[in-house]
């Protein structure tokens, strides 16, 4: 069955020499993706390059190269202003750009593709895009640790409960567990950073899979695009897309390390919690119910999160099955990874608005989380742990049975459980004296997180 072809004329295919008639109207609708639209850019700084290398190489005259940049610039500010236009026949963006640049600059366009293919040509835009969004992920990261260290400033000494299993277990500043996702946060821009380095190779000269009989010079494409190398294997440059599952991997750590933030955003604003308020213009209403203020940036936060995931493993079982070298089903990268980034670069920027717009407030601990400075300071006087520990529980326990909170023990309550408790020890029970007590480094305490305060300032300098 044969359609019209789609591309009517208007469109812009790369090929058809060998073809008796034009392509299917099925074959062109399940084909065409128009997700690489957004490489447009790159596609003409490789472009660009390109040319110049040629007429380098005596590939091209130096007329050639005038008119074919003169040509590519004039894409350049189209593509600037917003102003390219793409047609429903062009089959993918280095189509529609070697049509444009057609009809702007006539025949001469037909030498662009000199020593190139397709293969090598979105391998480059691919990895061009990706430096580029990598940095302005690593802006958009370090914009949320700022946040974070704002709010952990404003928060001062406010001392909360520091959970394990959900349940409280020892008393911490409340800088001290904002600040523990400005840690992971720095990893997720060392993970950025790394990447990056591995993306900056130029696959521009490996042409179709094999290089070519031209005198191409690959070292001088790279350096003309400013990337750091060349390829060293022209099989390998157009079939690799391990960097395309890196960077992803990148945005979807740390789209779970939001995600978890964001899990905690939303117990926080919970009645049970009531940890914190956010602004009225980073909620939302509820249609049905007047009370409810929905905390929905830290819940689509946590669902991104999940489809990031599945978008993630989607690119790895892409390219498991893949003989050398390119294969169309590499097309399929592009949606999944836009997806993953988009997904990134939109959560960061909610959530680090959230974050700034958080009021804390949250009540104090449970005083049994004062359970284990009770253990230590026998401890100090050369009680075994375990005896300690035991001495403790068992403390807690009488209590219990006789109805009594932590603060409401007594001398007598200390003794009876071990004669080496003093009377003093008594005022052990106060979180905030917890903290204060807590001495170890990087721990839980006032001096941690000034000290921590200081090194992320620097080390985000
Ligand atoms: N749209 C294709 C992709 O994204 C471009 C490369 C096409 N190469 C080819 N030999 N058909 O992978």
């Amino acid at each position: 069955m044969t359609g019209t072809p789609a591309t009517g004329g208007r469109g812009a295919r790369m090929w058809g020499g060998r073809f008796s008639e034009g392509p299917d109207r099925i074959l062109w609708s399940f084909t065409v993706d128009h997700s690489d639209r957004r490489l447009l850019r790159d596609d003409l700084t490789g472009s660009l390059a390109h040319v110049a290398m040629l007429g380098e190489a005596g590939l091209l005259s130096g007329e050639e190269v005038n008119t074919l940049t003169e040509g590519l610039a004039a894409i350049v500010t189209e593509a600037d202003r917003n102003t390219f236009r793409f047609l429903q026949g062009d089959e993918d963006v280095h189509s529609a750009v070697e049509r444009r640049l057609g009809e702007l600059v006539g025949e001469v366009a037909g030498k662009l593709h000199t020593g190139r293919s397709r293969n090598d040509q979105v391998a480059l835009d691919l990895r061009l895009y990706l430096l580029r969004s990598t940095g302005a992920r690593i802006d958009g990261l370090r914009r949320f640790c700022l946040a974070m260290m704002e709010a952990a400033e404003e928060v001062g000494d406010t001392v909360v409960a520091g959970y394990t299993h959900l349940q409280q277990a020892q008393a911490v500043p409340l800088a001290h567990h904002l600040l523990a996702y400005v840690s992971t946060a720095l990893r997720d821009i060392e993970r950025f950073e790394d990447v990056g380095r591995r993306l900056d190779v130029s696959p521009l000269g490996a042409g179709a899979l094999g290089g070519s009989s031209l005198p191409l010079d690959p070292d001088r494409s790279a350096e003309l695009l400013g990337m750091a190398g060349r390829f060293v294997n022209s099989m390998d440059a157009v079939a690799a897309r391990d960097h395309v599952s890196e960077y992803a991997f990148a945005c979807t750590q740390a789209l779970v390390h939001l995600s978890r933030l964001a899990t905690e955003c939303v117990l926080w604003t919970t009645t049970e919690f009531g940890w914190v308020t956010f602004s009225d213009a980073l909620t939302t209403g509820s249609s049905a119910m007047p009370h409810k203020k929905n905390p929905d940036i830290a819940e689509l936060t946590r669902g991104r999160a999940a489809t990031a995931i599945g978008y993630l493993t989607g690119l790895m079982a892409l390219q498991k099955g893949l003989p050398m070298t390119y294969n169309r089903d590499l097309q399929e990268d592009k949606a999944a990874l836009f997806a993953i980034d988009d997904a990134l670069a939109g959560a960061l920027e909610a959530m680090t608005a959230l974050i700034g717009s958080a009021e804390f407030h949250p009540p104090p601990p449970d005083p049994s989380v004062t359970a284990l400075d009770l253990a230590e300071i026998l401890v100090e006087r050369g009680v075994p742990f375990r005896e300690a520990h035991h001495a403790v529980g068992a403390l807690l326990a009488t209590l219990a049975a006789e109805g009594k909170t932590l603060p409401e023990a007594t001398a007598a309550d200390l003794v009876k459980v071990d004669p080496r408790f003093e009377p003093g020890d008594l005022s052990l029970t106060d979180p905030a004296g917890s903290v204060g007590r807590r001495l170890s480094t990087g721990g839980a305490g006032f001096a941690s997180v000034q000290e921590q305060l200081r090194i992320l300032e620097r080390r985000l300098s």
